[in-house]
């Protein structure tokens, strides 16, 4: 192991927060003023959800992002600093501000409107390859919200690999619905890619698992895919092999939110204690589940012992 080695998984992605607007009267109309009867201001994004969690879990995770120097960006510094996620690597912008999504909780629906802000910003060159040595593992996620490195990502996993990290990534969907990725030059790059299944199947262009992983097996062979299938549980494609996860169901569901980046965060915190496949993706079917059973995408992941308890309690598995 690499004698520098301070962290277990360096996060690099995107960084916003939630303001969620609850117990609204009616659907907001053009023109006229409505009251929402609660609001709650948290931790947004798919990449900081995983890290936070990660760390709870008990894996060392530090941060790269970029945010502005708003109060927003405070907001995103507290909720990681007080999960353990070293922030010192999140760049704060003197231009930009920091991403934020406006959510709409009305019944069963929701509207949302985000600000990609200074997400959409982070680019290669804010990535300090020398701090990425004292790292084993890298995960990125939310390739589509982050165009200014998207390009880019190719050679940064290559490169986080020739430093000798293992790396992951969670594509996460693409608001435009274009699924413009060249497949055959990113997942060469990687140790472990993990889109849920709407996401895989337009990604390869395919209607099926079976075909989608007839198109990739030839361009990476040593690949490990996760495929995160809701309710229906996971899937692990290796060496040929496709494994099934039932998913630890639920039956009383306070809100999915963050149910997938949870799921990563059990799976990559087994990979890194080097666990079986199978083992890896039951710690991410737990995670995933218990995630469904607190509001919002960390509110489940208190503490370690809470993760436990839940996962006891509630699906009747140990963690
Ligand atoms: N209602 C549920 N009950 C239990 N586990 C769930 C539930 N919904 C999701 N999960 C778990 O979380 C994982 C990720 O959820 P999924 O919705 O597939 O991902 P994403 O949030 O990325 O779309 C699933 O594979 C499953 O293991
Ligand atoms: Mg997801």
């Amino acid at each position: 192991m690499n004698s520098k080695v301070k962290y277990d998984v360096i996060v690099i992605g995107e960084l916003n927060v939630d303001l969620i607007l609850n117990q609204i009267g009616q659907f907001p109309e053009i023109g006229k003023e409505i009251i929402a009867n609660s609001m709650n201001l948290t931790l947004g994004s798919s990449s900081a959800i995983f890290a936070s969690n990660l760390s709870t879990l008990g894996t060392s995770v530090a941060f790269i992002g970029k945010i502005g120097q708003d109060g927003f960006a405070s907001v995103v510094l507290n909720s990681l600093n007080s999960k353990g996620v070293d922030t010192s690597n999140i760049i704060q912008s003197e231009t930009l501000n920091t991403g934020a999504t406006i959510v709409l909780n009305y019944d069963q629906d929701r509207a949302m409107v985000t600000y990609p802000g200074a997400m959409e910003d982070l680019r290669l060159e804010d990535i300090d390859f020398d701090f990425l040595t004292s790292c084993r593992h890298l995960h990125f996620s939310s390739i589509f919200l982050q165009p200014s490195i998207r390009k880019s990502l190719p050679f940064m996993f290559s490169k986080a690999k020739l430093l000798g990290l293992t790396t992951s990534l969670d594509p996460q969907w693409d608001p435009a619905e274009k699924w413009d990725v060249n497949l055959s030059e990113l997942l060469p790059t990687l140790d472990i890619f993990m889109p849920n299944k709407a996401e895989f199947l337009l990604l390869t262009a395919t209607n099926s698992l079976e075909e989608g992983i007839a198109k990739i097996k030839n361009i990476a062979p040593n690949l490990i895919l996760i495929i995160k299938d809701g309710v229906n549980g996971a899937y692990a494609w290796k060496a040929g092999q496709l494994i099934h996860q039932p998913a630890f169901l639920n039956e009383n569901v306070v809100d999915c939110i963050g149910a997938g980046d949870s799921f990563n965060a059990g799976l990559i915190n087994a990979f890194i204690k080097g666990d079986s496949i199978e083992k890896c993706l039951e710690s991410g079917a737990i995670t995933g589940a218990v995630s469904t059973t607190r509001a919002g995408g960390t509110g489940a992941f208190k503490s370690l012992d809470d993760v436990r308890i839940l996962s006891v309690e509630v699906f009747n598995v140990i963690f």
